[in-house]
This record gives C-alpha cells, structure tokens and sequence, in this order.
C-alpha cells in the first residue's frame, strides 16, 4: 500500500456567525488588514460590514482592495501586492467566493517576494520564497464550491496571453479559514448550483483520477454523499440553513481533497475555455466539459465511477456516472455544450495546445491516458453535445 499524508496547516473555524471571529484571529496577526474582495456582492450582502465591524472591534484598520473580478488576473494580485506593501499591512483577509480568496492568497505571496504574480505560477517548491515573512491570510468565503479557503491553489489568468494558470505551492496555504454558512444565504439559485457543481467535480475528479491518498479519498466520498443529498435543496430552498451547512462542509472537504490529489481533464480541459472567454464562469465551463471527460474516462477506473454513480443515487455501474452528471446539468439548467457558452469552432484546437501548455500534468493524472489529440476530439464532442 502506498503511504499516504494528511496536514493541515490552514485553522478552520466552521459555523454559523464565524465571520465574526475575524478581529480576534486577526489579533494574532497584527493591526492593520488588507481586505481582499469583488466590486460588488460583499458590499451588497452585508458581510463587508460584518467583517469591517469586526476587525475594529478588536482595534484592526483595514484597508479595501475590492478590485477582484471572476476569472482574477495578475494584474489584480499585482495592484493588491503593491497595496499590501505600501499600506505596511500586516496581514491579509480574502472575503468572497474563489476569485476573491484565490487572490488573497497570491497577494500574500507577492507582496512578501520579489517580482510579479505571473512569476509564481507552477513555481516550484523549494527554500527561495520566504516563509517567515509571507503574510498570513484569513480567507472567508461566501460561496459554497471553490474549497480554495482551506488549500494551496490560487488560478490565475493572464488577460495578455489568454493563459489560466495555477499557484499551486506550501505558501499559498491560508493561515485561518471561517467558514461562515449564513454568508452563503444570499446566494442566489443560479449560483448556487454553479458553485455547488464545482464542488461536485472537486470531489469527483479528486476520487477518480490516477493518484492515490485514501486519507483524501475519504473526503471526497463523504463530500458527494452531502452534495447528492443536500444540493438539489440548498438551489430549490435558498433559505434552507441546513442545507447551507452541509454545502459548506462539503466545498470545504472536496477543497481538502484536491489539495492532495489534485483534479483531471474535466478542470484541465475548463481553464483554457474562461481563460479565452472570461464572461464564461468556471463553473459554466466544467458543466459544459463533464459529461464527455467523464465518458472517455469511466472505463480506466471502473470501481470509483460506480462508487460516484451510487454516492450520486444511481445504479452503482460505471456508466451511470455520465447519466448522473446529465440529470444533475439538466436539473439546475446548467449549460450542456461549450457552443452555447459562445466558444467558437475555430478555437478548439488553439484551446487544446492551452490544455497542453498550462496544464499537461493533468494528462498524466488524469483516469484514461490522453494526449492532444484525445483532448481535441473531447473539446469537439463537448461543443457539439455528442456523448
Ligand atoms: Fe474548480
């Protein structure tokens, strides 16, 4: 058997009302906060003010960033850095969904190292970034799906050369997370089956893809079981807090379970698409694509997509795991092709060469060996709706 790692160096506060534990861990960290967010939904929910409130109260100044849009950019990481730096901050909160969180955390990279955010993409491990000085960060989220509050990943674009790539290191890791799941409750039901599918797929690719760590495959499993169970009522019941609770539980466990064991093609194959069309959400692109990655994979590990298949309600057959997928996108009208997401034909095989580019250890990770020629005939298959 192979020998498997569980760490966690991220703190997790889990609960309703834990957003207002923000002052008093920011304590341990110093006075003065750079708050990472988006231009609007924080501001519109209340939970801006809630952690605003909370941060003075415990004599913390904060000082906004709220530049951060869907699909972030480094340029972003790098207007928050230079911020970070000269507003002498001592620490940093990301309070929104995974944009928002995802930059949080890079900032605190670049803002303690030299260089630009697009310097720390695919960086490799290793003693030149500085441990000691790297700012913490409390990431707070207010979705139910990224799982980036309690790993090491931020994904990143590059608006100049299209690129989408990820952070991925030790460092980027938050130092405390609240997961608060009364900031999930003004989600909408369009978003909120859009962040709960990103979830869905966090755990699906994590369980099925050729790595191994049974310590994080626990963590997917128990993650689908609460998603199959809990998200067709958190979209149908917004205010259904249970559900809520367990939605955020479960974006958490399958954001713990890709820290591990990473995700496949269904992501791989995602980021070159919002990378090139940045009005398509992560999520829109990962329904898109998970039908057809899923059936060109099924096949190469058999037991865990009947175990998917069953987590998710279904006869517990390989197969069934493509109809689960199916009956969930047609369920909350997710999107079917990456044609009616606006991707254009002729971009198939330059989004194809991105998959290799950005992200080519996906194809060895991934469940059925692939390569760039299997990965164009599944962007064709996804455009066209042909399983
Ligand atoms: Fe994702």
């Amino acid at each position: 058997m192979a020998i498997v790692n569980e760490y966690r160096p991220t703190e997790v506060f889990f609960g309703e009302g834990a957003i207002k534990k923000a002052g008093e861990v920011g304590r341990r960290f110093g006075f003065r906060a750079l708050v990472v967010t988006g231009r609007k939904s924080a501001k519109e929910s209340g939970a801006l003010e809630k952690l605003m409130r909370s941060l003075s109260e415990h004599g913390i100044q904060g000082v906004l960033y709220d530049g951060v849009t869907p699909n972030p950019t480094d340029v972003q990481v790098n207007e928050g850095a230079k911020l970070a730096v000269d507003q002498k901050v001592d620490f940093i909160v990301g309070l929104g969904g995974g944009s928002a969180l995802d930059v949080a955390k890079a900032i605190s990279i670049v803002s303690s190292n030299e260089g630009t955010a697009w310097d720390y993409v695919r960086y490799p491990e290793g003693s030149r970034l500085t441990p000691f000085l790297n700012r913490p960060v409390i990431t707070i989220p207010t979705t139910a799906g990224t799982g980036s509050e309690v790993n090491r990943y931020s994904v990143i674009s590059n608006p100049r050369t299209k690129e989408k790539m990820v952070i991925s290191h030790s460092l980027n890791y938050p130092r405390v997370a609240l997961v608060d799941p009364e900031l999930t409750y003004t989600m909408d039901e369009r978003l909120t089956a859009l962040t709960g599918f990103d979830a869905l797929v966090h755990a699906l690719e994590s369980l099925t893809n050729r790595r191994e760590n049974f310590i994080a495959e626990e963590y997917a499993i128990r993650a689908l079981s609460l998603i199959s169970k809990w998200l067709p009522v958190a979209v149908e019941e917004p205010q259904n807090k249970e559900a809520r609770k367990w939605m955020s539980y479960a974006s958490m466990l399958a954001g713990i379970a890709i820290d591990h064991l990473g995700v496949a093609l269904i992501h791989a194959m995602e980021h070159p698409v919002s990378g090139h069309y940045p009005s398509v959400a992560h999520a829109e692109g990962l329904s898109a694509l998970a039908p057809y990655v899923t059936a060109f994979n099924y096949g190469s590990n058999p037991e865990k997509y009947a175990l998917f298949a069953r987590l998710m309600g279904e006869e517990e057959k390989p197969s069934r795991a493509v109809d689960a997928l199916v009956k969930l996108i047609e369920r909350f009208s997710l999107p079917k092709t990456l044609k009616e997401l606006g991707v254009e034909k002729e971009k198939l095989g330059r989004l194809a060469e991105d998959v290799y580019i950005c992200a080519r250890n996906a194809f060895s990770v991934n469940p059925a060996p692939a390569g760039m020629d299997e990965v164009l005939e599944l962007y064709e298959r996804a455009y066209e709706g042909r399983l």
